[in-house]
């Protein structure tokens, strides 16, 4: 059963998707993609992109090693550690993004998440639905592309979104089916929260400031999930999962399946990341850039959909705590380096972010310092 705000909700948002789609066509409306999908052989028009905005498949180059770095974090803490962080430290510097093997994160907890995650996408739809909501305001929410309030053309992705930290504020909001979602998840957050600490203290060091500098100074650092669920898709030519963007927070770690679909702009072209097991995707998200006055890159992403295999992605998003003051680390500013940005707070940054939407030029332009 919804509930009756729900339900409220859910009335609003049929009629208007009923506009969206055109009364006549075959589709009836849906609230989630999903279910949308699986009933139909052409895109509906409001995902389709406009013919400049489209992924052009053909011309995406196929990653190698050599493109997205691979680092083996073993002996992070060990006898390796300087040359681990030389590695992290090149690969923020010249491609914001790479990948982590060795990771400490136990592969069944790995497999464990992915299999809830998919498990709960193939739940019935009114069993979805209970979680539904189109406010992004929510701290717990199962919505479809973006912000269905204000974009134009939609995304073809269903996300279910959690914040994770502290886990006890939130964890009794989330969902209940799968049964042990709740425990399987707490779990890998608290895990991963682990590693994003390891994380933060090498990229620390790797740029010449103190081991704790990021991990300590921004007060206690927010956590957030999605699970990001894109269906097959008939044209995949013409929509996207998710338009190219940056991530707006610190830093983002993101887990796939196997399937391929993100994809990463290197030197003006995109790159298709190729999974390999057991490894997470690091990306340097735009408040590092700033607090290493751009040293680091807050890089340019976007994921592409398949026509016959689904894709599952949980990224997980680490975000200063909202009060958090972000600014050029004082150590890295001198005469050559002048400061490349004020300072502000992270709620007044997501603010700005969230009211502009997705989009592919980077909020950070709004803070800017003018040059002289
Ligand atoms: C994101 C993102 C990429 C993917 O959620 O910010 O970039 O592969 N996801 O799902
Ligand atoms: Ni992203």
């Amino acid at each position: 059963m919804l509930t009756s705000a729900a339900q409220i909700n859910t009335m609003t948002s049929y009629s208007a998707l009923g506009r969206r789609f055109g009364e006549n066509e075959k589709t009836a409306a849906k609230l989630l993609l999903t279910d949308l999908a699986s009933g139909i052989d052409r895109v509906p028009d409001n995902y389709i992109r406009s013919e400049a905005d489209r992924p052009n498949l053909t011309e995406v180059e196929a990653s190698d090693a050599s493109y997205i770095p691979l680092v083996d974090l073993q002996g992070l803490s060990g006898p390796n550690r300087d040359d681990i962080i030389r590695q992290i430290g090149r690969a923020c510097q010249q491609d914001g993004f790479f990948q982590i093997k060795n990771h400490g994160i136990p592969e069944e907890k790995v497999q464990a998440i992915m299999n809830i995650a998919r498990e709960f996408f193939h739940l019935p739809e009114s069993e979805r639905l209970k979680n539904y909501s189109d406010d992004p305001t929510k701290s717990t929410r199962l919505s479809t592309s973006f912000n269905l309030k204000t974009e134009k053309v939609s995304n073809w992705r269903d996300f279910l979104r959690l914040h994770c930290y502290p886990l006890e504020e939130y964890m009794h909001e989330w969902p209940t089916n799968p049964p042990s979602f709740r425990k399987e998840v707490g779990e890998y957050c608290t895990r991963v929260r682990e590693l994003v600490f390891k994380l933060l203290e090498a990229i620390s060091e790797s740029l010449g400031l103190e081991r704790e500098y990021i991990s300590q100074n921004l007060g206690e650092h927010g956590q957030h999930m999605a699970m990001n669920y894109y269906p097959p898709c008939p044209q995949p030519e013409l929509t996207y999962g998710l338009p190219s963007h940056t991530d707006p927070n610190l830093i983002t770690i993101l887990l796939q399946d196997d399937v391929p679909g993100l994809q990463v702009l290197r030197n003006g072209k995109w790159v298709a990341v190729n999974p390999i097991p057991n490894t997470f995707i690091v990306n340097i998200g735009d408040q590092m850039q700033v607090i290493s006055n751009d040293k680091y890159k807050s890089v340019l992403h976007r994921a592409v959909v398949n026509r016959n295999t689904e894709r599952i992605s949980i990224p997980t998003f680490c975000c200063p705590s909202p009060e958090g003051l972000i600014q050029p680390a004082q150590g890295l500013i001198d005469h050559e380096h002048p400061p490349v940005y004020r300072s502000f707070t992270w709620e007044e940054f997501y603010q700005k972010f969230y009211h502009r939407g997705l989009r592919t030029e980077c909020c950070l332009d709004m803070f800017k310092i003018p040059s002289a």
